[in-house]
């Protein structure tokens, strides 16, 4: 078995926010099949917490960013665990990265560092008698992971993940020191970003190898249009780089066993869900299709774009449900639309069983996003037949085939792809939609290829063991 230290902020089923969280808690499982032994450190927020009250201590730290910490294992459904417990870093209100009035909080940088320092202890055989292999950090959360494992005389090899570039983990230079970062590294071959610091440069820069969540993103984060800044870097680093495919967890996202849904299920299991989901969301009986969109509500998911495309839509016969929350604007705008339109209903806020009934019962799930490393939702409506409409980015270009004339013809096609950041494509690829879903023989052959497309974790899973025994040759 190679020994993997997974070092992240969040973890499903634990603390999710995003895809983030998903990914780190369905990898472990995956791994576990491929000879690798993936350990996940965590930090203690209360809920975590709360939730692990048998945990261990294996490690003290007098004072970690400011306070006393400890590091905790405990095994908690089905994964092993270590939670860095630091109340003063992790134990107050807010979110998990923001204060109550919504602003990143002021020691971000510190409660990180914090983190990562506690993973490179780890590695360094410091915390009890289990010792990885392979460190693997994942965004900038875990940035400074590569970089402390690098001040070490014999660090063990390091991976780190890209799931999104647009979040550098920026910190002023007056904190280096704080943050145990040598002063000489603060420059553009080092931890430096436009006059700040980047812990995510941090652990590009040092990790052995990188990874992010599609090879289409490995490909887009090399171009000055998706790289943030960081693209010239991450050209200087190509031959570390790949791009292997998020997939889901299947047993989470099962049609067939799905309790958000089994309520439902009868010999006509999706119309009897259609039909029930109309009924839960306030929308009247109609022959066209229902959309879904489940969704952080940022630039990132192209909303906005959908907000323009909509009219069009909805005159055509289509409906639309969406559940999302996040910048204040966007709510506002969405609330409006679904107070101005019969045929849209908008739930904001962040509820995983109405996310289970919505992709169960919508006809197509719409992932319109300018860019989109991975991206789940998309695979949640493969598996459940609910055919995604997508923009042609990342890992939304990865993973649906769209349904052109050939595709149809020679039974491949799973979906709708659009070109990305552009309303009128969006619009056009919605009236292809509720088309195609007149044509009931033709969508019901496309659900049917939809649902036999591989979305489990086996292929990917076997990509990173590769890696990993890539960077631990004598284990
Ligand atoms: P990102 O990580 O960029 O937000 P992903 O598509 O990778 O995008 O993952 C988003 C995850 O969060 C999915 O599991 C999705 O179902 C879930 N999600 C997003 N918004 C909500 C919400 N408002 N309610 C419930 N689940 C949500
Ligand atoms: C990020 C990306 C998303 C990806 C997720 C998990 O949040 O925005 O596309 O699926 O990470 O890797």
């Amino acid at each position: 078995m190679t020994r993997v230290l997974s070092v992240a902020s969040e973890c499903a089923p634990l603390v999710k926010t995003g895809g983030l969280a998903d990914v780190v808690g369905a990898l472990p499982l995956a791994l576990a099949a491929q000879g690798v032994e993936m350990r996940v450190l965590l930090p203690g927020y209360g809920r975590v917490l709360s939730a692990v009250p048998e945990a261990r201590q294996v490690h003290r730290f007098d004072t970690l960013m400011g306070g006393p910490a400890r590091l905790l294992a405990v095994r908690a459904g089905g994964l092993s665990l270590f939670v860095l417990e630091a109340p003063h870093l992790f134990e107050r209100g807010g979110t998990i990265y923001l204060d109550e009035e919504g602003r990143d909080w002021d020691d971000n940088p510190e409660r990180f560092a914090a983190l990562s320092r506690a993973g490179a202890e780890i590695c360094a055989g410091r915390a009890g008698d289990w010792v990885p292999q392979v460190a693997h950090g994942h965004d900038w959360q875990a940035g400074l992971l590569p970089y402390y494992l690098s001040q070490e005389t014999a660090p063990v090899p390091s991976v780190m993940t890209i799931h999104n570039i647009a979040f550098a983990g920026l910190a002023p230079p007056e904190r280096m020191a704080a943050l145990g970062i040598d002063a000489r590294d603060f420059r553009v071959e080092g931890v430096e970003y436009w006059g700040r610091v980047s812990t995510l440069k941090a652990g590009l820069v040092h990790a052995d190898r990188i990874t992010t969540v599609s090879p289409t993103y490995a490909r887009e984060l090399a171009t000055p249009a998706f790289g943030m800044g960081f693209d010239g870097l991450i050209r200087a680093r190509r031959a570390d780089l790949t791009g292997i495919l998020n997939g889901i967890d299947a047993e989470v996202w099962n049609p067939a066993t799905d309790r958000a849904i089994r309520r439902y299920r009868s010999g006509r299991g999706k119309a009897r869900a259609t039909q029930a989901l109309r009924r839960e969301m306030g929308l009247p009986d109609a022959a066209g299709p229902l959309a879904v969109v489940i969704s952080r509500l940022t630039a990132q998911k192209g909303l906005d774009l959908l907000l323009e495309a909509l009219p069009s839509y909805l005159e055509a016969g289509g409906q639309l449900a969406l559940l999302g929350s996040g910048d204040r604007a966007m709510e506002l705008a969405w609330q409006e639309a679904g107070a101005r339109h019969a045929g849209v209903s908008v739930h904001i806020g962040y509820d995983d069983t109405l996310s289970h009934r919505m992709i169960a019962g919508g006809d197509a799930v719409l992932v319109p996003s300018r860019f989109e490393p991975c991206g789940l939702t998309q695979l949640y409506g493969l598996r459940y037949g609910t055919i995604p409409v997508v923009a042609r980015t990342g890992g939304l270009a990865d993973t649906v085939i769209d349904a052109n004339d050939a595709a149809l013809k020679a039974r491949v096609a799973t979906g709708i792809v659009h070109r990305p950041d552009d309303a009128d494509a969006l619009a056009f690829a919605l009236s292809r939609m509720v088309g195609l879903h007149a044509q009931a023989g033709t969508w019901a052959a496309m659900v049917k290829v939809a649902m036999r497309h591989p979305v489990g974790w086996d292929v990917s899973a076997g990509q990173y063991a590769a890696l990993y025994r890539d960077l631990t040759p004598a284990a």
